[in-house]
């Protein structure tokens, strides 16, 4: 196999043997299918010349969140039957994190369950949506409700494709890529610090870099804790809590990112109310936020979030849980990453913390 220069691997310890293991993978399916969203046509065309010439392309409509529907599923499903693929086949499937959620939830079911290949091509779904195995379709209003671990046989990275992606989806990813950062150490804190999100794409080895961090960050939490049965992937939630409910809250019109950048924010100011740690790290993560310059549609109410962080599916018992930094890199509590509290133990500080963050 040819070793193209601008597509990678990331995600196997060495070079020259995860090339050998994705041809190995290619030429042991009995077929190769490559399904890609529209929105990502020319990219998938591109690596579809580099690796998989004998493969056949089909391309889905983009539709975004709204493709995580059942009917969808059904439709996938259809082509996988209509293209004759059995049992030893391999999908490729290259899109954001909603197409491939929902596209990997059918290699799950497909012959109860096909080989499927990951080719990330947002920054959202690089850092974040296509490590872990996580697939998932939406029920009605409710998300991902839907889904299986079903780890892709591998991942394949090719950055260049952001060149295309809307500025206000980079700034999602920025988001998540803020809170990777802000779980792995100074040095990656450092560097998002450093970048201006607003420029979007640029392949500066720096944001490359960053990504790389964020997505074996990621890969070693989930290879530790593959099932989500060691509360170790918690850890992952930090910033979740408030940015689930802001989400619910703006109605799922602003990007998942960058509500999450807000939670990351707003939590960080909660943690220092309630366990009075250094209000230097709330202050840097807002510089950040600033200079994502998005205009929420309202000033939210913390008493209003805070009611909607008690209906997130990870709460028990009427309490709300966080996951808190001491510092950037070293979680509050260690390996028991959520921290409960109840409604009456936060409703002042939350209070004070909105009224801080947004005066
Ligand atoms: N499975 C997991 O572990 C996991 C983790 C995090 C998020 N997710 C899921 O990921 C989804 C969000 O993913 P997302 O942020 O990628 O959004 P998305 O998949 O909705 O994509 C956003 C838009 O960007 C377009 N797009 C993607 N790449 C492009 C490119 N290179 N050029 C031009 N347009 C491009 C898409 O067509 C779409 O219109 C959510 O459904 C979320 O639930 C899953």
């Amino acid at each position: 196999m040819h070793i193209p220069e601008d597509i990678f691997l990331p995600l196997y310890a060495n070079e020259t043997s995860s090339w050998q293991r994705l041809n190995y993978q290619i030429q042991s399916a009995s077929q190769v299918l490559f399904l890609c969203e529209t929105n990502v046509r020319v990219h998938a065309l591109h690596i579809k010349a580099a690796l998989f010439k004998n493969a056949k392309l089909i391309e889905i409509p983009s539709s975004g969140e709204g493709f995580k529907s059942f009917q969808n599923l059904e439709k996938i499903l259809g082509i996988l039957h209509q293209e004759n693929l059995d049992r030893h086949s391999l999908l490729i499937v290259m899109g954001g994190g909603a197409f491939s959620d929902l596209c990997g939830l059918a290699a799950s079911l497909f012959h109860r369950g096909i080989a499927w290949i990951v080719i990330p091509s947002s920054l959202l779904s690089m850092v974040d949506a296509a490590i872990g195995g996580k697939t998932a379709i939406n029920l009605g209003e409710v998300k991902n409700l839907l889904g299986t671990f079903h780890e892709p046989a591998n991942l394949i990275f090719y950055p260049d494709c952001l060149r295309t992606l809307p500025q206000i989806e980079f700034n999602s990813g920025f988001g998540e890529m803020l809170k990777t950062s802000l779980l792995i150490s100074n040095k990656e804190f450092q560097l998002v610090e450093s970048m201006n999100p607003n420029q979007g794409y640029s392949d500066s080895g720096e944001l490359l870099k960053l990504i790389d961090s964020c997505m074996r960050f990621k890969e070693k939490i989930v290879k530790a804790d593959p099932q989500e049965t060691l509360n170790l992937r918690s850890m992952l939630n930090l910033g979740h809590t408030i940015g689930h409910a802001l989400e619910s809250e703006f109605l799922y019109q602003v990007p998942h990112g960058i509500c999450v950048a807000y939670g990351l924010w707003l939590e960080s100011s909660l943690a220092c109310k309630l366990h009075n740690t250094s209000p230097l790290l709330p202050a840097r993560i807002a510089r950040i936020v600033r200079k994502m310059n998005y205009k929420l549609p309202h000033v939210p109410d913390g008493h209003l979030v805070l009611n909607r962080c008690l209906g997130d599916k990870k709460n028990r018992n009427q309490s709300i849980g966080f996951v808190f930094l001491r510092e950037v890199g070293e979680l509050w509590d260690g390996v028991h990453t959520v921290s409960r509290y109840s409604l009456a133990e936060l409703k002042n500080p939350v209070k004070e913390t909105f009224a801080e963050c947004f005066a």
